[in-house]
């Protein structure tokens, strides 16, 4: 099979590699950052690099159209492979736990949803919740799941290593130009590059939409997430593997701040506090250290088609053949939630373009 080149080592590049060598691949993964150990990670220089900054958890979200429908496979086809992962490497970085979720306004989608339907679109162990489980007076909706949790570092490094003990090769570096990556001098006449590259180079679509949470040591048995009446969140996700829980979380478009807010800190824990008393059983919240994060975010949604280059449309290529550019990013704030289900369709894209040219 030939040879491909990925741009991106996060989550959606690491996943889509191993799913491209499962079909028989040779991959080259090119990449400006890496998953790096929390404690050592340089979170000025990572800051564009969403992967080492999530929770990170799966919400499941309930589809009204077509593009979330499409999304909610994604999510169960991740959900899926999220289990057997975990069933055979027990050391990858995932939880399955209990999900709650506490809304001051019920959205309209879920109203009258039965435990009959959630299980029809999927969802496991699901039961609403009642008045006496809600945290204050102000919540009006609530429901339970299961669900999975994983520690972001410790399951990027894991992807990592499959892939490269599969025979992957690795890249360290920043492309200027996705041309660079078909001329790339190790790997003469590639001709598929796919690009995961989350935020990098220019699509004037992609914007990020800043996240910031604070890491701490306490544990937690179950994610929690409550969205509030003027749009804000609080969440609590516990990472496990060692990891502490991360406490968030503020969602701004557009906000290119890459400085932790201290009011923001504050605001976050004592919400969490309040929300979340299981939290708290064993003493107040111990705060590791803040988090800003940039979610790779879309107009448009997430871009996941193929892209033909003609003959001649690259310059400095050795012969005259047609390329292609499978595009697979602007996910926002469910790069994990839908990482295998686009891993999935990066392997159909490639799969079509191959069997077009036979
Ligand atoms: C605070 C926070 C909480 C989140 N929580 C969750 C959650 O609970 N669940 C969930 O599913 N998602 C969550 N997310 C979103 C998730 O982190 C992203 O959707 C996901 O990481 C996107 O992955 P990616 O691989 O597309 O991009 P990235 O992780 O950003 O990776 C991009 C890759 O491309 C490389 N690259 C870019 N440009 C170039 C270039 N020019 N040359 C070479 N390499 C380049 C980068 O170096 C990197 O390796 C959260 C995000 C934040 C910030
Ligand atoms: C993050 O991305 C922005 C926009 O592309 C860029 O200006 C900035 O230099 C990047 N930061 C780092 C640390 O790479
Ligand atoms: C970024 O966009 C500018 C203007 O649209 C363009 O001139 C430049 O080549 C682009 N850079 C990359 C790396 O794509
Ligand atoms: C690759 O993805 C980035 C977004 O991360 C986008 O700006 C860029 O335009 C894409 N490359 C091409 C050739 O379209």
């Amino acid at each position: 099979m030939s040879d491909i080149v990925i741009i991106g080592a996060g989550v959606i590049g690491l996943s889509a590699a191993l799913r491209l060598q499962q079909a028989g691949h040779s991959v080259t993964i090119v990449a400006k950052d890496f998953p790096t150990p929390y404690e050592s990670a340089n979170k000025r220089a990572l800051i564009n690099y969403s992967s080492q900054w999530a929770g990170a958890h799966n919400r499941w979200i309930l589809p009204t159209n077509p593009a979330e429908q499409r999304e909610h496979g994604f999510s169960l086809t991740t959900y899926r492979h999220m289990e057997a992962t975990m069933a055979k490497f027990p050391e990858a970085g995932i939880t399955f736990m209990k999900g709650i979720e506490y809304f001051d306004v019920a959205p309209a989608v879920h109203g009258d949803l039965t435990e009959e339907q959630a299980l029809g679109l999927g969802l496991e162990e699901f039961k609403r919740l009642g008045k006496q489980d809600f945290p204050d007076d102000k919540v009006t909706y609530g429901y339970e799941y299961k669900t999975w949790c994983l520690n972001p570092m410790i399951y990027c490094s894991f992807l990592l290593r499959q892939f490269h003990i599969l025979g992957g090769k690795i890249l360290s570096m920043e492309l200027r130009d996705v041309n660079e990556a078909f001329l790339v001098k190790s790997l003469p006449g590639v001709q598929v590059v796919v690009n995961c590259s989350g935020i990098g180079f220019n699509d004037t679509a992609v914007f990020p939409t800043r996240g910031q949470t604070c890491l701490v040591s306490n544990p937690s048995a179950i994610t929690y997430t409550r969205q509030y009446a003027d749009g804000t969140w609080s969440f609590c996700i516990p990472r496990n593997f060692h990891g502490g829980t991360i406490i968030g979380g503020t969602k701004e478009p557009d906000n290119w701040d890459s400085e932790p807010s201290a009011e923001t800190r504050a605001r976050l824990l004592s919400n969490a506090a309040a929300n979340y008393p299981t939290l708290v059983a064993d003493g107040p919240l111990q705060p590791l250290g803040d988090i800003v994060g940039r979610r790779p975010t879309r107009r448009g949604g997430i871009r996941l088609e193929r892209e033909e280059i003609p003959a001649g449309d690259i310059k400095g290529l050795q012969d005259d053949a047609a390329r292609s550019i499978v595009h697979a990013y602007g996910l926002g704030g469910r790069g994990y939630e839908l990482s295998w289900g686009v891993a999935e369709e990066v392997m159909e894209l490639v799969k079509q373009r191959v069997s077009s040219r036979l």
